[in-house]
């Protein structure tokens, strides 16, 4: 399939822990988080060391075959789709990617893709990142239904997130509205999880913010965020230049 041309780079970089999109409905078995862990480390050339010589292209091309591929889905712990990046604050993306290499955040692949990159790396990808999509800023969103409502009010989302969930009141925040409903509640569930070696989101604030809902409730706050209007994006790019 063409898919399957565009995705190599992904398929190098993640070994068996990634899927394309059209195959995953089915899949059920998680990879082995240890052999995608190696996978990555091996195919990501890092540029820690000689970052200061290696062009934004190189450091780029170690990400788009993941974040470069409107609909790419991970399938570690589950089957969602990989997050929007582009539009992203790079504050947040940097200190995201900063997670993920110290091990805040655990995600095996992200982590090893993180470990390869120098902080000169990591802040210059954050900020191609961030002003990769040109969107113009969303307005205000429209009042959320009832049952929705009480769930945001109860967490005081919009309070950090903004009113919009485009606008959070720190750069180190995330835009949240309109990323990937399947992401989002994954990403919700990580701050929920803890003593798991593989998965997990080690972050004080959002932890103590998750406590407080069930599965189905975040499942609900996921699908609502992710049905406004946002600023994030995935930029469609073939694999080298
Ligand atoms: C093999 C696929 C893959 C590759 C390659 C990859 N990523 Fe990721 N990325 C993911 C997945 C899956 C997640 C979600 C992980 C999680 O659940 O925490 C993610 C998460 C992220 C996040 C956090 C986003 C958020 O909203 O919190 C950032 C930032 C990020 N990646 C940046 C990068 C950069 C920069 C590169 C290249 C240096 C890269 N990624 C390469 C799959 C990939
Ligand atoms: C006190 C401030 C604060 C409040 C209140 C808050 N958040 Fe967050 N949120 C954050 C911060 C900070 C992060 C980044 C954490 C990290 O680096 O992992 C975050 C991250 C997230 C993420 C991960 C986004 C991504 O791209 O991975 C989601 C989803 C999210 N928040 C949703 C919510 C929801 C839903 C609520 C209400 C129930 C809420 N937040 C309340 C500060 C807050």
């Amino acid at each position: 399939m063409r898919r399957q041309l565009q995705t190599s780079v992904a398929l190098v970089l993640a070994g068996s822990a990634f899927v394309v999109a059209a195959q995953t409905s089915a899949s059920s078995p998680a990879p082995a988080p240890a052999a995608a862990t190696a996978a990555t480390a091996t195919a990501a050339t890092a540029s820690a060391g000689t970052g200061k010589s290696v062009p934004i292209e190189s450091k780029v091309a170690m990400c788009i075959g993941c974040h470069g591929i409107p609909g790419y889905q991970g399938t570690f712990p589950e089957v969602y789709k990989v997050p929007m990046i582009a539009g992203q604050n790079s504050k947040y993306l940097a200190s995201a990617l900063t997670a993920y290499a110290k091990g805040d955040r655990k995600h095996p692949t992200m982590r090893s893709i993180a470990q390869s990159l120098s902080d000169q790396d990591i802040t210059e990808l954050a900020g191609y990142y961030e002003k990769q999509a040109q969107v113009p800023a969303v307005a205000e969103t429209v009042a959320p239904p009832a049952d929705i409502k009480a769930l945001l009010d109860k967490g005081a989302c919009a309070s950090c997130h903004g009113a919009n969930f485009s606008k959070p009141i720190d750069g180190t925040y995330p835009k949240i509205a309109g990323q990937h409903p399947d992401y989002l509640y994954a990403a919700l569930k990580a701050y929920q999880t803890e003593g798991n070696p593989y998965v997990g989101r080690g972050n004080a604030i959002m932890a103590a913010q998750v406590k407080q809902f069930s599965h189905a409730e975040l499942k609900s706050l996921a699908k609502y965020l992710a049905s406004l209007p946002g600023e994030l994006r995935t930029v469609p790019q073939s694999k080298f230049r």
